[in-house]
């Protein structure tokens, strides 16, 4: 049994005994559900993405899904290529993407040519290999992305940013507040608890509320299981900094985006103390040798 395997079951997961990857039938089949409905801000990390494939003509979107930013990047870039480990998230890159090469492989040994592409792209895929792959599977699959980019090539890396320390007051309604606490019942991945301040006022950690905020919608779902095993708290800049640094790739530039208090302010709740902050990063690194 792989390392990895061990590890997912570990974490809980009910694995099918004839795919390790992290998403199976069902898992896939709910990320697609749930991704028809995504609004304008889901789809802003898209959005940003593209601002950097201007004078692109060959790009690869690593951990690509159900290929939406296939289907946006092709009408702006000569070729794209989208890989996954998973089988049963690429259903659909066929029909939302036509002309769209897919690769299945892990990040982590790209069945895929070196020095070739233009523009390598990971939207919220790293995390995933940080927190559920092996010791060094990290450093790996950065290594193959410097090794499949041409020199100045880019990598496009989109990703949950770490809301650090500390805690802050904020209103929830009675509602939201109950799930928050069926959320911290089934969250493993630390103790995720609050305390009550005055009526519908709590304190709260800024990592359990991100947790929160972000993982709701997966309660009671296929994917409840992974959700309540990983954390949206994973990347520092300087910590990223660090990984793109040893595989040679240098950072270029570092933009926050996606607004906690806009999540907190669809569930009806308000930060009462304590400052918001951006939940996700887009970073650019280049290859230069
Ligand atoms: C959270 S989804 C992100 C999908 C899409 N990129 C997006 O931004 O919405 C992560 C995707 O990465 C794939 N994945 C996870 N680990 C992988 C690995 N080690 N190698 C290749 N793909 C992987 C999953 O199958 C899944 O399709």
């Amino acid at each position: 049994m792989s390392l990895y395997i061990w590890k997912k079951q570990q974490r809980g997961f009910l694995m099918d005994q004839n795919d390790d990857s992290l998403y199976g039938a069902s898992e896939a089949d709910f990320f697609r559900k749930r991704t028809k409905s995504w609004d304008k801000r889901d789809l802003e990390k898209f959005d940003l993405m593209l601002k950097y494939c201007e004078g692109c003509n060959r790009l690869v979107d690593i951990g690509c899904g159900w290929g939406k930013f296939l289907e946006i990047a092709s009408s702006h870039v000569d070729e794209v290529w989208g890989v996954d480990e998973s089988v049963e998230m690429t259903k659909g890159v066929e029909q939302n993407c036509p002309s769209a090469k897919v690769v299945i492989c892990r990040a982590d040994n790209l069945d895929l040519p070196s020095d070739y592409f233009d523009i390598a792209v990971t939207s919220q895929l790293l995390h995933e290999i940080k927190l559920f792959g092996m010791l060094d599977e990290l450093y790996k699959s950065l290594s193959e992305i410097k090794r499949v980019l041409a020199v100045g090539g880019k990598h496009l890396l989109v990703d949950h940013l770490d809301a650090g320390d500390g805690n802050v007051d904020v209103f929830l309604p009675p509602d939201k507040a109950n799930l928050l606490q069926e959320f911290e019942s089934k969250f493993e991945y630390y103790q995720a608890k609050h305390s009550v301040m005055a009526g519908d006022i709590i304190r709260i950690p800024r990592r359990t509320l991100q947790d929160f905020l972000t993982k709701d919608a997966y309660l009671n779902s296929p994917m409840e299981s992974m959700e309540m095993n990983e954390t949206h708290n994973v990347f520092t800049r300087e910590e990223t900094e660090q990984y793109l640094d040893a595989v040679g790739l240098a950072m270029q530039e570092w933009t926050e985006f996606t607004d906690i208090s806009h999540d907190l302010m669809k569930k009806g709740g308000r930060f009462i103390s304590g400052k918001p902050w951006m939940r996700k990063f887009l970073c650019v690194a280049v290859k230069t040798e």
